[in-house]
């Protein structure tokens, strides 16, 4: 009779402590991840990506916080005149954010190229630039955490209702300040007409078949070896009624 209970609870202590070992794991994991994109994040405001660090950061679990990825191909080879003016916008985007009070570590902006994580865009099954994806902290990604570029265009500011729509900070996201660059390039519908041919079509190279079927969202950055700092500050000096 003490013999068995004695079993029993030896077993349970061992099984208590193998979870409680599995959980602290976890949660060190998960706060090793959230450290590491605070300290990207804090470098740039959208954070770039290769395929290492999207399946580490974006696709694998544990994740409690939500990625917003421009996928693009910035190349100037790959002619995508496009995806320049798209990553100026997600940048616009991703400074307001990151200098408004609603800043939090729930929701993170991030931008694959197509010329450094070409896995990524395979493993997606994506076939065009630029593309806009949510990666909601929980679930699978549904229809509408992709971009709906064609019906919306990609100013900061439709791309910044879709984030709010996509997590639950809508009312902050949509009262924080755009802040613009000077030389901003004309909004989408008043610029020139974006043609098919300027946009990264399917290529032999990097369309997979059947892949996931996820939404996708894009993002880009600065051509310059030093993007960053620089461009931040340019765009907060250029709009002095709005503090950071
Ligand atoms: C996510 O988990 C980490 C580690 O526990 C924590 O530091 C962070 O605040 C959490 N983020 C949110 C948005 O709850």
């Amino acid at each position: 009779m003490f013999g068995k209970l004695y079993n029993t609870l030896v077993f349970v202590l061992l099984f208590c402590h193998d979870l409680c070992d599995c959980q602290k794991k976890k949660e060190t994991l998960l706060s090793e991840k959230v450290t590491q994109m605070m300290d990207w994040t804090s470098k740039r405001s959208v954070i770039r990506m290769n395929g290492e660090k999207f399946r580490r950061f974006v696709k694998a679990h544990p994740r409690n916080y939500s990625v917003f990825i421009m996928f693009t191909a910035l190349q100037p080879q790959r002619q995508c005149g496009v995806c320049r003016q798209a990553d100026e916008e997600f940048h616009v985007l991703a400074n307001s954010w990151h200098y408004s009070s609603a800043f939090t570590n729930r929701i993170f902006f991030a931008s694959v190229d197509f010329d450094e994580g070409s896995d990524v865009f395979q493993m997606l099954n994506m076939n065009s630039a630029p593309t806009f994806l949510h990666f909601p902290s929980k679930g699978k990604p549904r229809r509408s955490d992709t971009y709906e570029l064609q019906v919306k265009g990609f100013s900061a500011e439709q791309l910044a209702r879709w984030v709010a729509d996509r997590t639950d900070v809508q009312e902050k996201t949509r009262h924080a300040p755009l802040l613009h660059p000077p030389d901003h390039s004309p909004a989408p519908g008043q610029g020139p007409e974006p043609q098919e041919e300027e946009c990264l079509h399917a290529k032999e190279d990097f369309v997979l078949e059947g892949g996931p079927d996820m939404g996708f969202l894009g993002a880009a950055f600065p051509m310059d070896p030093s993007p960053g700092i620089h461009h931040f500050v340019n765009r907060v000096i250029v709009t002095p009624n709005i503090s950071p």
